[in-house]
């Protein structure tokens, strides 16, 4: 099995009951690959009522089943409003709440044992890939972050690097293979199936430097924020995978 291509979608703390709109539209653009958006947790179950093929996920979940967690949302409950998918470890998560790779595997255990697929970020900060760090980086999150239970089928991973999202720069396409191309050396090496995880790059994609970047050899898709908003930018990425 090869990797599957996936267009996935992270709406962030956006998105009232009108943006549904845009999903209905996102919808309508089906061509045969995989959708995704994680929309903020408050419009999952409607989001689902107008998903169409597009799968719908959440930003994050508790790694607890349930319990005082004021605020907190399970990985069951995720489930259960309709989310087939959850984003975690995503840099926004590790610099505004803390999150440590061992907190995002015991998330991810949580997850894949809710019946959830994980989009599992990892990335450098740009003083680290100043420092010439960034392949270190990579390993080390990836050791720690993806569980011993993760399968081609129930996880995808996301490079996305710290310094280049919502800033309107990107790597080179150099930079991305030679991390994208770590990333599938170490899966491969790890799990049985590790060749048919799929890859996301995220980071500043747009309609402008999607098709590029889904050339770069293990790229199989990618993850987008401002841009996945808007079906009229969205549609366009999900037209060049
Ligand atoms: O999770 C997606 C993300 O962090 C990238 O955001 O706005 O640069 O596409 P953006």
């Amino acid at each position: 099995m090869a990797p599957k291509k996936l267009a996935a979608g992270n709406w962030k703390m956006n998105g009232l009951t009108a943006s549904l709109a845009e999903l209905d539209a996102i919808a309508a653009r089906e061509n045969g690959c995989d959708v995704l958006i994680c929309p903020p947790a408050t419009l999952i179950t409607a989001a689902v009522a107008h998903s169409g093929e597009v799968a719908i996920g959440g930003q994050d979940c508790h790694a607890a089943e349930s319990g005082a967690h004021t605020g907190d949302v399970s990985a069951a409950m995720l489930r259960d409003a309709g989310a087939s998918h959850v984003i975690l470890g995503h840099s926004e998560r590790r610099t505004d709440h803390g999150e440590t790779d061992g907190q995002v595997a015991q998330k991810a255990i949580a997850a894949h044992e809710a019946g959830l697929v994980t989009v599992i970020c990892i990335g450098e900060t740009e003083a680290q890939r100043d420092g010439g760090q960034t392949l270190d980086v990579i390993a080390t999150q990836l050791a720690g972050s993806v569980p011993d239970c993760a399968t081609a089928a129930n996880t995808v991973i996301a490079y996305e690097p710290v310094w280049a999202i919502g800033t309107g720069r990107t790597p080179t396409n150099d930079q991305i293979a030679e991390v994208h191309a770590l990333i599938r050396e170490t899966l491969a090496a790890r799990f049985s199936d590790g060749n048919d995880v799929t890859l996301l790059y995220g980071g500043s994609v747009k309609p402008g430097n999607a098709g590029e970047i889904f050339d770069i050899p293990h790229v199989n898709g990618a993850l987008v924020g401002g841009a996945s908003l808007k079906a009229g930018d969205f549609g366009p990425i999900i037209d060049a995978l």
